[in-house]
């Protein structure tokens, strides 16, 4: 039984791993990884494949980056020979970026079958390119993954049958779990003098927060300010480094930390002992709600509420000024934020990846 596992960008690499660990201990399966080069500068990519202990990719497309529409295309086309040259019986992909919807419908197409891990997820924000690669990649997979009730019934109400749907939690927690204590040995907080002293964190990449001007300009000044209460430490992602450039916006240096894309470990190890964390992320609002950090998430909306009723995070909008009474609010104590559920939240246990594999036995092998 032939499998291909596709991932093509950061947060990609954190779900395959636990799904690539849990099948590879059953024989049935003869599984590859194919990347397709969505992400390729270092510290987005190969740093997370040897942190994670992920086997390097069989095969990388190498699209590198372009328009939506480019950047589809060209993995469809090159996925395509993929699927033709070694005809898997079964294709696994993962989230909502451009790699996974390109390639479920080039197996849609070849009539091969696909199964999304983390399907059902729905902001219903159609400006943002994810939730539309979230939408076509769930109307064309034969097996949908979820994470969460929610997910199930937003299958449900868009017409999926019922029998296409299981519940296996969530993977990327799976890995939280596994590599917590290995992060925690690690010294980030020494490097970046942060030991023993309350500070944010802050990560920002979406369209919608960066490519405006006057929106990231009045975003970034508002997070200066908090940054004159707490150090606030900004992993800044290249496509934001882009857009500072690009639309020259400057940043306050002495109340913005900005350094480089962090690996996994590192990242996992400043967010878990943070006072507060600031993004526009779909894993952190995930991996905060887990870890019991208060998130404020600088979205309208999110494609995971579960992290909102039953996690740590609260969605702010990129208000500049509600963004930063939020923040003040936490960093006063006057909000309470563990309202977290005993046992946390159901199926997100570090076993996601393992309920895969024995699915994907019952069902394929
Ligand atoms: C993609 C995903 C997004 C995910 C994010 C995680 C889509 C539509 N978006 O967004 O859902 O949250 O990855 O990081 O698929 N760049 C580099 N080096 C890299 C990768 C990107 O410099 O290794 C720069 C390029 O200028 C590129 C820009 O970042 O044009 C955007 O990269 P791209 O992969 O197209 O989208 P992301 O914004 O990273």
């Amino acid at each position: 039984m032939k499998l291909i596992h596709v991932v093509g960008a950061r947060p990609n690499f954190v779900k395959v791993a636990p799904v690539h660990r849990a099948i590879a201990k059953r024989t049935a399966f003869e599984q590859t990884i194919v990347h397709t080069g969505q992400h390729y500068d270092r510290n987005m990519s190969a740093v997370f494949f040897e942190e994670l202990g992920l086997a390097e990719p069989d095969r990388n497309l190498g699209v590198g980056s372009g328009s939506h529409a480019r950047q589809t295309a060209a993995v469809m086309v090159a996925f395509e020979q993929v699927v033709q040259e070694t005809e898997p019986d079964l294709v696994l992909v993962y989230g909502d970026i451009n790699s996974t919807v390109a390639a479920a419908l080039v197996c849609a197409k070849l009539g091969v079958p696909v199964a999304h891990v983390e399907a059902g997820l729905r902001s219903r924000d159609r400006s943002m390119p994810e939730e539309l690669n979230r939408l076509v990649t769930d109307q064309l997979a034969d097996l949908l993954l979820t994470p969460s009730p929610d997910a199930d019934e937003n299958l449900l109400a868009e017409g999926i049958p019922a029998e296409r749907i299981r519940r296996v939690g969530n993977v990327m927690i799976d890995t939280l779990v596994r590599l917590l204590p290995r992060a925690l040995k690690g010294e980030v907080l020494q490097r970046l003098h942060l030991e023993g002293s309350e500070y944010a964190v802050l990560t920002m990449h979406r369209p919608g927060n960066v490519d405006d001007e006057t929106t990231l300009a009045r975003l970034l000044e508002a997070l200066a300010e908090i940054g004159r209460d707490v150090p606030v430490v900004f992993p800044v992602h290249p496509r934001t480094r882009q857009r500072l450039v690009d639309l020259g916006v400057s940043v306050d240096d002495n109340a913005i930390r900005m350094i480089e894309p962090l690996g996994y470990l590192e990242f996992l190890a400043l967010q878990s002992q943070a006072r507060l964390v600031l993004t526009d992320s779909g894993g952190i609002q995930e991996e905060t709600s887990y870890l019991g950090v208060p998130c404020l998430t600088i979205r309208p909306n999110t494609e995971r509420p579960i992290t909102v009723e039953m996690g740590t995070n609260r969605l702010v909008g990129r208000d500049p000024q509600r963004v930063l009474d939020a923040a003040r609010d936490v960093l006063s104590g006057a909000a309470c934020w563990d309202h977290r559920p005993v046992g946390g939240i159901p199926l997100w246990d570090g076993r996601a990846g393992e309920r895969i594999a024995e699915l994907l036995l019952a069902m394929y092998a």
